[in-house]
């Protein structure tokens, strides 16, 4: 798409930057839509990340996208951030207001529930789920979970301490279990989250026993590289439903293309394609 003087210009703040998909993922969607707007990857080291921040408005921003390893800092940054990513003390998607102030949001949550709703309708919500690490995305998983309604989220973490730090912080019903217990952690449960980095390529695989989880509860992972990582491999061999952390990815981008460029983007099996064929790289 050739661009006019008027376009909306949006990006993602990281560092670095060169691995993210949402150049990918926003500018498939742009296209899509016929949009006369851009989405572009900007790198910014930890020192400067104030001052690019700051500057969005003044370049023109609609808005920004913000990934590892800015997101904490990030809250600090906007004007206003929400009640949502203050309990998550994160931000990940930035909007520019008319004002030139700028609104702070997290929406990996929404992704996670979102992909739970489109890939494992009626996920058993009313019984505890169990959520396996307790780093960045955990916490957003777990206020995610909580506003949704479940009533007891189980959390191991391989550090217990910063497991019990992120249960004393975060307002939500968690329960802290060992990590050499995590499979008595998935008794009666309902949904099993992996929020580790285990299983990714390069890392060794999650190692855990999935025989006392009910044969109707869901396992989702956060890991997209594999899309079938061993854990949602080994699910699916007991017949679990499970959900990938591609769909996530996909989803949690949309509040923010729908703020910057007016439009509720679509996650539909092309878009998955279109991206798996970067993964695939
Ligand atoms: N699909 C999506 O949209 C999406 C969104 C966000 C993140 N993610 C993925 O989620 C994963 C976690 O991201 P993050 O930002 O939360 O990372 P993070 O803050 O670095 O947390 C990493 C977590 O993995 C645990 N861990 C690492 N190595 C381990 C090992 N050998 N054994 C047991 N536990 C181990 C850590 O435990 P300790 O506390 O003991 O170190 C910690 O709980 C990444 O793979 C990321 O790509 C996906």
């Amino acid at each position: 798409m050739i661009l006019s003087g008027g376009a909306r210009i949006a990006g993602v703040i990281g560092w670095p930057v060169a691995h993210s998909r949402s150049p990918r993922l926003h500018g498939y969607w742009l296209d899509r839509y016929r949009i006369d707007g851009a989405y572009v990857p900007l790198a910014v080291p930890p020192a400067r990340l104030a001052q690019a921040i700051a500057a969005l408005p003044a370049l023109g921003f609609a808005g920004a996208n913000v990934t590892v390893p800015h997101k904490e800092a990030a809250l600090a940054a906007v004007d206003e951030a929400d009640a949502l990513a203050r309990r998550i003390g994160a931000v990940n998607t930035i909007s520019v207001r008319p004002d030139a102030s700028l609104f702070g949001t997290n929406t990996d949550g929404y992704g996670l529930i979102q992909n739970l709703d489109q890939g494992a309708r009626d996920w058993p919500r009313d019984r505890p789920a169990a959520v396996l690490g307790a780093g960045g995305a955990a916490r957003a998983v777990i206020v995610a979970l909580a506003d949704a309604g479940v009533p007891e989220v189980r959390l191991c973490n391989r550090t217990r301490a910063r497991a019990e730090a992120l249960a004393d912080q975060i307002e939500a019903p968690i329960a802290v279990a060992g990590w050499e217990a995590r499979a008595g952690a998935l008794d009666g449960a309902g949904l099993l989250v992996n929020t580790t980095t285990l299983g990714m390529a390069g890392a060794e695989p999650l190692a855990i026993d999935l025989g006392p989880l009910p044969a109707d509860a869901v396992v989702a992972d956060l890991v997209y590289v594999p899309l079938v990582t061993p854990l949602l491999a080994q699910a699916a061999a007991r017949g679990l439903r499970v959900v990938d952390g591609l769909g996530m990815l996909l989803h949690q981008a949309r509040p923010g293309f729908r703020m910057w460029f007016g439009r509720d983007p679509e996650v539909s099996a092309e878009l998955r394609r279109f991206v798996l064929q970067d993964l695939a790289r």
